[in-house]
């Protein structure tokens, strides 16, 4: 599986750490910045995930700001993009089974990043449902 990652400001610091946690696990993460500490606006970097994930250049993306929020609401203006913010075990797994996310999304200045790599190791090792939660699925993207 092809993971992406991006971030603003907010969640450059938490960004470098995932970076650094994959690549001691052997997994080589497609950096799409931000590449420092400067104010930069989310948006940007949201767009930017929901062009490469649209364009199947990766399987997952995740997607860091301060909060997490506005990240999210940037990338999910974006047709064919689910992107759930993971804030407890429960819901990391459910946004695979239930929502199959394509980008999952993590607060820098909200959440630890114990926590978050563990979010991260509940949603890779959980399985989509389908069925009942495709029916729904395809309604998100209807009518555009
Ligand atoms: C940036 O200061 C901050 O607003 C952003 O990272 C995020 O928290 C927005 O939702």
């Amino acid at each position: 599986m092809k993971i992406a990652i991006a971030s603003d400001h907010g969640g450059f610091e938490m960004k470098q750490a995932l970076i650094k946690h994959f690549a001691d696990k052997g997994v080589v993460l497609a950096d799409l910045g931000t590449h420092d500490t400067c104010s930069v606006d989310y948006p940007d970097y949201a767009d930017k995930m929901a062009d490469y994930i649209l364009s199947k250049q990766a399987d997952l993306g995740i997607l860091i700001c301060g909060t997490g929020v506005g990240i999210s609401i940037a990338a999910n203006r974006h047709k064919g993009i689910r992107a759930a913010l993971l804030y407890n075990d429960f819901v990391a797994q459910k946004a695979k089974e239930h929502n199959n996310a394509n980008i999952i999304v993590f607060g820098g200045r909200t959440m630890n990043i114990d926590d978050v790599i563990r979010y991260c190791d509940i949603f890779l090792n959980a399985t989509y449902e389908g069925g009942r939660h495709q029916q729904r699925l395809n309604k998100l993207d209807k009518g555009e």
